[in-house]
């Protein structure tokens, strides 16, 4: 009997499954039990209706050969008129590669950074997938922790000493999942000149670049000699609620890389559907107007969601300046969150992500993410909050 490769068998492991209370959860709802489901990152909305529209209209016409594997040029031009005002540079359309979400633009990216055995350095708190792709590209993940005390802002010093000859790439998020933090200009310049010292690629996961509240976003690849190192990711799973399309792409550092990451495609996922390619188009051709909207929903529900969990004076509560995710610290009364998500799930039907599961240095948090109605929301908020005044009690 054949074997698998061990390349494959050991991208998830063990110690990654951070879904456990999201399972138990959809266990409980499928017992009939009443849920709120506060644990991923999905809208409780769907697409826009012109953007379905877009996609019937191409069906209908007949729009269901194989795309284009680059992206369709009226397309890449719009993300990259799109990107230019949010990245701080002038965006190549040459530069940009279409991929299935932005999760297959992470994929390509650190493919394209790693050979086997090198390290790859990923900032906590992170989005749980890193860990997974890097090994999956052969790669070994370093993780390097942040401070809540500190905002999750992370250290130079620090970053600096997870530095070894293997060192390939670093990988950042901001605006970041889960905290809702934005890295200032500091940080980033921080990361940059790290970068440059050791020759290292960037992976600049920036995907809530539409959804800021507080501050403002900037990009490491528009810091003074981080562009020809940074692959951006970009995605319309969040700023347009399309998840389900996996819709995304990658702003390439130059033609090279942009020619790899077409290679790696063209042996995967052979580009992305025509079809959803022009919803895409669609879409980005609306201009900013449904992004903002979507975003100003999110700015809405946090704000409503802050004010309900502060009603605990238990519950440290940092305000996400961006995204669509509340971090809630419960170090000092509930150290174990994950036992603390269990026993909330079992109460009061609410379910949330421990905080472990985005590394350790936010272990003691949970996170709630801000995808359902608000009124949903608010009652489950109030739910949490009750429930941390009454925990240790029994
Ligand atoms: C930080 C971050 N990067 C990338 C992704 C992947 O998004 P996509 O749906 O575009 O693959 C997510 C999804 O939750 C995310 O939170």
């Amino acid at each position: 009997m054949p074997i698998l490769s061990p390349r494959i068998r050991n991208i998830v492991t063990g110690d990654d499954d951070g879904w456990g209370v999201q399972t138990r959860a959809q266990a409980m709802a499928r017992e009939g039990r009443e849920i709120i489901l506060l644990t991923m990152g999905d809208h409780d909305f769907p697409t826009a209706k012109p953007i379905r529209e877009a996609c019937s209209a191409a069906l209908a016409t007949g729009r269901t050969g194989y795309g284009s594997i680059h992206g369709i040029a009226p397309l890449r031009k719009n993300i990259a008129k799109r990107g230019s005002a949010v990245h701080g540079f002038e965006v190549d359309p040459e530069l940009v590669v279409v991929s299935m979400g932005g999760q297959a633009a992470l994929f390509a990216a650190t493919f394209a950074a790693l050979d086997p055995g090198d390290e790859a350095i990923v900032i906590e708190p992170f989005y749980a997938t890193y860990e997974q792709t890097i090994r999956a590209a052969g790669g070994v993940p370093v993780t390097v922790t942040t401070n809540a005390d500190r905002g999750f802002q992370p250290d130079a010093e620090i970053l600096r000493a997870a530095i070894t000859p293997r060192t390939r790439m670093i990988l950042c998020n901001s605006p970041n999942n889960p905290s809702g933090v934005i890295y200032t200009r500091e940080t980033l310049e921080g990361i940059a000149a790290l970068c440059i010292e050791h020759d290292l690629w960037l992976i600049s996961d920036e995907v809530y670049h539409s959804q800021v509240y507080d501050g403002a976003h900037l990009s490491p690849a528009s810091l003074p000699e981080m562009r020809e190192r940074t692959f951006i990711v970009d995605s319309m799973s969040k700023s347009h609620a399309m998840t389900g399309w996996r819709s995304g792409w990658l702003i390439c550092p130059n033609a090279d890389a942009a020619t790899c990451v077409m290679d790696l495609f063209l042996t995967s996922a052979y580009g992305v559907a025509p079809f959803i390619q022009l919803a895409m188009r669609a879409a980005l051709a609306g201009g900013k107007g449904p992004e903002h909207e979507i975003a100003e929903r999110y700015r809405y529900r946090r704000d409503r969601a802050v004010e309900a969990l502060t009603a605990s004076a238990r519950l440290k509560v940092l305000p996400p300046e961006a995204a669509m995710y509340v971090l809630i610290d419960l170090r000092h009364f509930a150290p174990d969150a994950e036992r603390f998500a269990y026993a909330l799930l079992e109460e009061t039907g609410v379910a949330v992500m421990p905080g472990g599961s985005f590394g350790a240095s936010t272990e003691g948090h949970i996170r709630i993410s801000l995808t359902a109605p608000e009124e949903k929301l608010i009652e489950a908020c109030t739910l949490i909050a009750g429930f941390a005044d009454t925990w240790g009690e029994t």
